[in-house]
């Protein structure tokens, strides 16, 4: 059969049409092309693997795909440098082994590293962690190196995590260290309020890291800033159950970074047992934290929904009660409303060694949900300096 010029004209016109969108997505590896299976049993982590590998050497931008289906994972290390911008889309869900035993290999479940302009979309990541709460004893060992955290971002930059959905993770549920410029946006986070450890997303030595338009129900903090967090902005995002947002904590081991410029605001928090709050350790070495903002935040029966504590101890088991040496300053609150679950709305306990040194409080309003006697606040070795309405009047006790 010849083929007509008009034929001819539109053949030429796909084949163009193919090479455009060819150009512009780059290379596609369909994990299914590669033998994965959604059949929950499969062990799929050679698979995904060997999609990783296969687009992370490619030179043109590349994206693993995953389809829906429920898929069991192992430990599993996505690796850089690739030679081009990359991307996993997901509509699948990941199940985790409930056997600890069986992601012993490496400090996570799953492990994005070294990577440059990343771009994660998508995906559920299931840590089926209740068998492995039940047998957590961080709290009497202060020690929960033996379990997994759900999804570890080691140095990523220029990097985007979006409409990912965390749930019952074994310990942590995103743990982000040494990342620059990265954001998380849209995420699901969800573990039983009961769970031990479950923190929502802890960040570390990291530079410019942003969390916003995030749902986060968890066991423990939904969003937790240790040493070396720097231009961090959390904003709207929902938290609780929970143990609210930390700055720390800080001042429990030597050789720690100053945290700086941390704004979270624009943010609500549901029946969880803390707001906002900055802790370190007593008798901790030299620290800072500086220049953190917490602005128009919402609480509803929130425990005490503004603390600072420099005198954080867990379980009571610090021996030394020397005062904490980090410093802290320039801390803004401002525009706080809500209702609190528990009288001590507001507590402020600095270091005696080292004063918080300006503080600011504005426009604060938060009301005890109980009957027996208003909200008050405590405050020690800080003189915040006060405007606006505040209710509870700053530092009614004195502690
Ligand atoms: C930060 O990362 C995003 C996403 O990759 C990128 O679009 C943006 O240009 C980066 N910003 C800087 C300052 O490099």
């Amino acid at each position: 059969m010849t083929i007509g010029s008009t034929q001819s004209g539109i053949l030429w016109f796909l084949l163009v049409l193919i090479s455009l969108i060819n150009k512009s997505h780059g290379t596609y590896v369909d994990i299914k092309d590669l033998g994965a299976k959604a059949d929950g049993c499969f062990d799929n982590s050679k698979v995904l693997m060997d999609a990783w590998k296969k687009a992370c050497s490619s030179a043109e931008p590349s994206t693993v795909v995953i389809r829906r289906g429920t898929y069991m994972v192992g430990p599993v290390m996505f690796q850089g440098p690739c030679k081009a911008p990359i991307s996993v889309r997901s509509q699948g869900t990941f199940i985790a082994p409930v056997d600890i035993n069986k992601l012993k290999s490496q400090d996570g479940w799953i492990i994005f590293q070294s990577i440059d302009d990343f771009t994660l979309s998508g995906g559920t990541f299931d840590g089926q962690g209740s068998e492995a709460w039940s047998k957590n004893d961080c709290a009497k060992t202060g020690k929960c190196s033996s379990l997994p955290i759900n999804i570890r971002f080691n140095s990523l930059r220029n990097s985007i995590i979006q409409h990912v959905t965390s749930r019952d993770s074994k310990l942590f549920h995103m743990n982000v260290l040494s990342c620059q410029n990265l954001t998380l946006r849209r995420l699901t986070i969800v573990a039983p309020e009961n769970s031990l450890n479950t923190d929502g997303i802890h960040i570390g030595r990291s530079n410019g890291v942003t969390i916003r338009d995030s749902n986060i129900k968890t066991g423990d903090d939904c969003v937790s800033l240790g040493d070396g967090s720097q231009q961090v902005l959390v904003e709207k995002v929902t938290c609780g159950p929970g143990h609210g947002m930390s700055v720390g904590s800080l001042g429990k081991y030597h050789d720690e970074q100053p945290v700086t410029g941390v704004t979270i605001r624009d943010c609500n928090f549901v029946n969880t047992m803390f707001g906002v709050r900055i802790k370190t350790w007593p008798a901790s070495p030299n620290g800072l934290a500086r220049d953190l903002h917490f602005e128009n935040l919402e609480m509803k029966n929130v425990g005490t929904p503004i603390m600072v504590n420099q005198e954080y101890c867990p379980y009571n088991n610090c021996e030394n009660q020397a005062p904490s040496r980090v410093k802290i300053s320039d801390v803004r609150f401002k525009g706080i409303r809500g209702t609190s679950s528990t009288k001590l709305a507001v507590q402020i306990v600095c270091s005696r060694g080292i004063p918080c040194q300006n503080v600011e409080m504005t426009n604060i309003n938060l009301v005890y949900t109980g009957k027996d006697g208003p909200a008050f606040s405590q405050c020690a070795n800080v003189s915040p300096r006060l405007s606006g309405h505040l209710l509870p009047p700053a530092c009614t006790a004195k502690s």
